[in-house]
């Protein structure tokens, strides 16, 4: 276990709650000082555009937003020239839908499943609207996770994409992601991965999965809110429309047409954010600097504790007791979910309640709503403790009516 003390001395909201027991990280994360330093930096120092200008300032903020996108870059495995930044991964994840809205025609079809994220399945509705393509699911297995059996059930050489979640914010599933690509690939598919959930957790090598595009966000991984990735392979980029015009983006403009930049800047329409990037690579920074190995290790722990001890509770159902990242998504029985958040945070224990964006889990789980507890590397025992019995005392207040 890491020591959680230490670990919070670089997380400044926790000298102005150091009650706090957050367990949404799932929804974002709390942030880290060398982020918040670092987007300081650039305000306090900087503040000018970044590609533009002719003088040493925009020299030394392009140099910095530049360095963001070769961390990026490194960090997934990538090369630079393959790192959009974005407002997150609900726009990364639109501007694909909105290039596949041009190519995909009646007959083609779209392979994605029930546990995504709305921002990853919305889109792709709108494509199939748009363009005669169809959406077809994989079927779950009982449990709720994507399995490649189940896979290879719908897919066809019609498929022309595959859009799924790398790990379910809703249920906490790592899905079989290289087998899937692969599978893909032989048909001619290409695969969007929607990495939100997995990044914050877990090392991610784009070339290694050999993902054609994918997608994640910075505020849940320590960075700020309002950045985001798309990862795209370069020889694909350059053949998809963008879906922003404007800007640096453009290489010659006529008066009835105009040349595209190649990826990058082909889809960075318009002002960058450029304080969200620089945030990010600081947030990597950090992670980096932790380790991917030791977050895992204090995570599972902690997962396991409290599911342990959750798993005693009478009155409550666990969806997902096997989850592979440290997520616990449940309910108290016959309460709704947000009762049991409200009386939850009288002792400032945070977690998620609703649907989490999800609403096909929600239908496959049978339930309107759940409540969802995420951990982190700045959780402690405690807070799994604070959980735990916050859990008890709100079934005991609410069920007895
Ligand atoms: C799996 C998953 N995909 C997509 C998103 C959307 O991310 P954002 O709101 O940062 O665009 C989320 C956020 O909850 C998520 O958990």
């Amino acid at each position: 276990m890491m020591d959680v003390n230490q670990i919070r001395l670089d997380f400044p909201i926790y000298q102005k709650h150091p009650n706090l027991k957050y367990l949404d990280s799932a929804a974002s994360s709390l942030k880290v000082k060398s982020v918040i330093d670092q987007i300081d930096h650039y305000y306090l120092t900087l503040g000018v555009n970044v590609h533009r200008g002719a003088y040493d300032l925009a020299y030394e903020a392009t140099r910095l937003y530049e360095d963001a996108r070769k961390t990026v870059a490194q960090f997934i495995g990538a090369s630079e020239d393959e790192i959009m930044f974005t407002r997150g991964t609900t726009s990364s994840l639109n501007m694909i839908a909105s290039a596949y809205r041009e190519i995909l025609k009646p007959g083609d079809e779209i392979i994605t499943t029930e546990l995504e994220h709305h921002s990853s399945i919305l889109p792709w509705m709108k494509v199939a609207e748009r363009t005669g393509a169809k959406l077809t699911y994989i079927p779950l297995s009982k449990e709720g996770r994507i399995t490649v059996e189940a896979f290879k059930k719908v897919l066809s050489h019609q498929t022309k994409v595959v859009v799924i979640t790398h790990v379910s914010n809703a249920m906490g599933y790592l899905t079989p992601a290289a087998e899937i690509i692969s599978l893909a690939h032989q048909q001619g598919a290409v695969v969007i991965l929607d990495g939100a959930q997995a990044v914050p957790h877990m090392k991610v090598d784009v070339k290694a999965l050999d993902v054609d595009f994918y997608a994640f966000s910075g505020h849940k991984m320590f960075g700020p809110s309002g950045v985001g990735v798309l990862y795209g392979k370069v020889k694909l980029l350059n053949q998809i429309e963008p879906s922003e015009f404007g800007g640096e983006m453009v290489d010659q403009v006529f008066k009835h047409s105009f040349t595209y930049k190649d990826a990058p800047l082909r889809f960075e329409a318009g002002t960058p954010v450029i304080s969200g990037a620089l945030g990010l690579a600081a947030a990597i920074r950090y992670i980096e600097s932790v380790g991917y190995d030791k977050m895992h290790e204090h995570t599972k722990a902690l997962h396991q504790y409290t599911l342990k001890k959750m798993q005693t509770i009478q009155g409550i159902t666990i969806y997902n007791p096997t989850a592979d990242q440290a997520i616990i998504t449940f309910n108290v029985d016959g309460v709704h979910p947000h009762d049991v958040a409200t009386k939850l945070d009288q002792n400032q224990v945070n977690v998620r309640a609703g649907h989490h964006c999800a609403q096909l889990v929600t239908q496959f789980l049978g339930v309107t709503a759940t409540l969802r507890a995420s951990f982190q590397i700045y959780n402690s025992y405690e807070d799994c403790d604070a959980l735990v019995s916050g859990v008890i005392s709100a079934r005991d207040f609410f069920q007895s009516f």
